[in-house]
């Protein structure tokens, strides 16, 4: 019994420091937490210019928007609703990422965000013809798996802004 709470406590206190990681990263320095800090201190900086890291987390927001409807929508059943949640967020939105922009992506992660696009392509594409919430459900938590390993693995450090 003790034993399993104590457990239970360690647990507990690593999903804290897990879920805490980012906001201790800006300080200069984290107590007790140190495994974890490591962890996010590794994730790749991505050396954006302030506008086009703007624009990234703008379309992180927009996924989550997205996201946030389908789930509401998935439990209405409304499986058409769910499909025009995702549609925005599929491989057309894409072409509005500029070139110069997409040559700073490491390739790594670039798949990943063709993976979550193109993802939401097909989310929208059975949600429509084939309406099996079950199914969707599926798709939707395997696009999330690579949002989590997009996140696990980058940063986009904020710049100064260019005065
Ligand atoms: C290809 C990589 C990648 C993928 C895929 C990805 N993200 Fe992100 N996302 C990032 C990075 C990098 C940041 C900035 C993190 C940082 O600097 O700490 C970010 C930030 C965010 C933010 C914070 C936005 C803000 O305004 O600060 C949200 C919300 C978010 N992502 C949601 C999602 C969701 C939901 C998905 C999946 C549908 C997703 N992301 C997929 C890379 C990705």
């Amino acid at each position: 019994m003790m034993k399993q709470s104590k457990t239970f406590l360690l647990g507990t206190a690593a999903a804290l420091a897990f879920a805490a990681a980012p906001a201790l990263a800006h300080e200069d320095h984290s107590h007790g937490a140190a495994d974890h800090a490591k962890l996010t201190d590794d994730r790749k900086a991505l050396k954006l210019e302030p506008s086009e890291r703007a624009m990234l987390l703008i379309e992180m927001r927009q996924f989550l928007n997205g996201i946030q409807v389908m789930t509401e929508s998935l439990s209405h059943d409304d499986l058409k609703a769910v499909a025009s949640a995702a549609k925005p967020l599929g491989r057309a939105a894409m072409h509005e990422v500029p070139d110069a922009m997409k040559a700073k992506l490491p390739l790594e992660f670039k798949q990943l965000a063709s993976a979550v696009h193109g993802g939401f392509d097909q989310l929208a594409m059975d949600a429509e013809s084939l309406g099996d919430a079950k199914h969707t459900q599926k798709q939707l938590a395997g696009i999330l798996k690579n949002c989590v390993s997009c996140h696990n693995a980058f940063q986009i450090p904020a710049l100064p802004e260019k005065k």
